[in-house]
């Protein structure tokens, strides 16, 4: 039993993964991995390259060259592409409907997986995707899934953007969730042994406090 933990949280998108996992990582002292932002950059940078985001052959070979690094800490979690912090525009309206075609490609996320376990060495981390509980850490010591009613998503991630138009915010995670559902290779679905959240009803607060009591309840029999 390693003496720090890996927590994996997975889920669609906008069920509060990511303010969560930030708010669990701050409070245990151990690292954020943001798994999605990986898979954002890389699209960034096939984008910028003119690829088309389906063409596996070039934009793996394109993704093994990458330099890519998530810094700052759970309150300023930054992601830089070759030194320069593109934590902004990866998460644009360009790379949003692009990141599910990149990140269903094998070779790209084979070629992701490493970076992830490396981060996680030596435990001490909270990560959040689509994989983590079932792919990158199947031995990862809590696991959970949180979702959420797809209009309820949709709206929690309007207000974060600011967007006025919830409905296309809608279409566009609807849209993302069933790529990323279908998928052959690392599909989002829950792993067997994941403790799962409806957080539609919750406040931010009640999940945080959910998952601690989870997370602190095996630490102390694992103590
Ligand atoms: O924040 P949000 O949940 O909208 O998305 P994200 O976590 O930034 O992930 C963006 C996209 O990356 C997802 O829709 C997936 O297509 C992909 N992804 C993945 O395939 N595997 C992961 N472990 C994380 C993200």
């Amino acid at each position: 039993m390693r003496s720090r933990f890996i927590i994996a949280i997975d889920g669609p998108a906008g069920a509060g993964k990511s303010t969560v996992a930030r708010q669990l990582a701050r409070r245990l002292r151990y690292r954020f991995l943001d798994s999605g932002a990986l898979y954002r950059t890389v699209t960034l940078a096939a984008l910028r390259a003119g690829l088309s985001p389906g063409d596996e052959e070039q934009v793996a070979a394109l993704a093994r060259t990458l330099d890519i690094r998530l810094e700052g800490g759970p309150d300023d979690p930054r992601v830089l592409l070759g030194g320069d912090d593109v934590s902004a525009e990866i998460r644009g309206p360009a790379v949003s409907n692009a990141v599910s075609t990149v990140a269903a490609l094998a070779r790209v996320r084979e070629a992701m997986v490493p970076l992830q376990k490396g981060i996680a060495a030596d435990g001490g981390v909270v990560a959040e995707g689509r994989d983590i509980g079932t792919v990158v850490f199947p031995d990862a010591d809590v696991k959970f899934y949180l979702d959420a009613d797809p209009a309820e998503r949709a709206r929690r991630r309007a207000d974060e953007r600011g967007e006025a138009d919830v409905e296309s915010v809608r279409r566009e995670i609807v849209s993302r969730d069933r790529d990323d559902t279908d998928r052959d290779v690392a599909p989002l679905c829950a792993a067997a042994d994941a403790v799962r959240v409806d957080t539609t009803a919750l406040t931010l607060g009640e999940v945080v406090a959910r998952l601690a009591a989870e997370i602190e309840g095996r630490m102390g029999s694992a103590s």
